[in-house]
Formats: structure tokens, sequence, C-alpha cells
């Protein structure tokens, strides 16, 4: 089966039609989403209806901004910039968003893979970027591999199938566009793997397009792919919606 896997939307309208024309060009079989639908961007509202749309095949968890926006988590917690983006969505979400998000919860436990916004044992809150975090989560999963989102950077972490003392027993590096990366399985199971698309509507690696990636469940392969889309439109509705003007500037430089 072929997924498209997307994380990390953040209210991109423009970003998220890119990104969701690009699976159906692809004719994925279902998706599978890694949180925070709303929060920065200035289409909460719109962007939480195109994703309900995909309901049938949609396999979601619910990120912190999401929680945040419904009042399930204190937006205090989150930089001045974030919680007044997060205050501003919460009133621009209809009763269907609402309860579509509240549906959701932070990690989800699927038949083949696991997918959590943030780690395993902590999803809403907890970054997995390093070898540490990987290490103290890995026995919180019982199914790999492990589709997370959050901290909006493409990359992987992979436990070394075979033990070879002179390397680092735990692969992680980034994952450029193009780039295939494969679980392993063996006898015992699927090797230790986390696979995390990057942010569709908020990139932070320094490259402004926007990140999603495709998932084939028979070869177990993930390839990140970037896409264009109309930035300015976004700037300028955020600046319309008086968000502040560092949510727009951000996005020009992928950070
Ligand atoms: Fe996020």
């Amino acid at each position: 089966m072929l997924y498209g896997v997307f994380s990390d939307v953040h209210g991109n309208l423009e970003a998220l039609t890119e990104v969701l024309s690009f699976f159906e060009k692809t004719r994925v079989d279902a998706y599978i989403f890694c949180g925070d639908l709303v929060g920065y961007g200035p289409d909460p509202d719109a962007c939480v209806a195109l994703v309900r749309g995909l309901r049938k095949s949609l396999i979601p968890v619910c990120g912190n901004h999401d929680q945040a926006a419904l009042g399930i988590i204190d937006p205090n917690w989150f930089n001045p910039y974030a919680r007044c983006a997060v205050m501003w969505s919460r009133k621009m979400l209809s009763e269907e968003s609402r309860t579509f998000l509240s549906r959701l919860h932070p990690r989800l436990d699927a038949k083949l893979f696991t997918v959590a916004h943030g780690t395993p044992r902590r999803p809403a809150e907890e970054y997995m970027l390093t070898v540490v975090q990987f290490k103290e989560n890995l026995s919180k999963v019982g199914v790999w591999p492990l589709f997370v989102g959050h901290s909006h950077m493409p990359l992987y972490f992979r436990v070394r199938a075979e033990h070879d003392p002179k390397v680092p027993d735990v692969e992680v590096d980034t994952i450029e566009e193009a780039r295939e990366v494969a679980a392993e399985r063996k006898p015992y199971g699927v090797v230790p793997i986390v696979f995390n698309p990057g942010s569709v509507g908020q990139p932070r690696d320094q490259d402004w397009r926007a990140s999603c990636a495709l998932y084939d469940s028979d070869l177990m392969t993930f390839r990140v792919v970037r896409l264009e889309y109309d930035i300015q439109v976004v700037q300028q509705k955020i600046r319309d919606a008086g968000l502040p003007e560092f949510l727009a500037l951000r996005l020009a430089f992928g950070q």
C-alpha cells in the first residue's frame, strides 16, 4: 500500500492544497497524518475541513497546537507568537472542526505501524531530536516503523541491524528531497526506525517548500518530497488576519 505521510500543516492552506493534490496524482491508497493542523497559519478551519474530507483512508493523530486550540492544553507554555496564533485559531474553528480534532489522540497504534505527534512516551510534548531520546522511547513502541512530526524536520532514526563496534548503533540523518530510506524486516520483526516527513506548512530546515513523504508499506520505503506553493498569498493572509509579522517572515526562510 502507498501512504501519503504529512504533518504540521499549521493552517497553511496553500501548502496543504499542493501536498494533497500531489498525493492524489500519485494515487496514494491512504494517508498518515502526524498532527498539528492548526496554529501559526491563517486558514485553520479550511485545513481541518480538507483533511476531514480524507476521513475514510486517513490515519491521523492530533498535535499540541490542535490540543491548545481545543483548550485541552495550556497555551501559556507556547512562545508568544505561537500563543497568539493558537488563541486566534481557537476562535476560527467551526463546530465540525472542533469535533473532528477532539476525537483525535496524539498517539495511535495501528496494525502495521505506530504514529505519534512528538514521541511515543510523551506524544503531545516531546520532540524526537536526539539518539538518547530515540533509545529511551524504544520500549514504548509495539509496532515499527514509527511516524512522528512536531520537529518540522524531515529525518529518520534507525537502529543498525548488524552490530559493528566501529560505528554508532543508531543511524540518524535528515532526509533530503527524493532520498529513499528503507526499514528492514528481520525474523523477530521490523528493525526500530522512526520517520518524520517534515512540515507541510512551516518547514524549519531552511527550505521553504512544503515537505511531505510517500511510504510504501510493501517495500517499507520512505521518500521525502518537497513542493513549491504560493508563499506570498499565505504571508498576505497572515498580515490581513492581524497575526504576528514574524509568522509571515519565517515562512520564507524555512524557519
Ligand atoms: Fe508543529
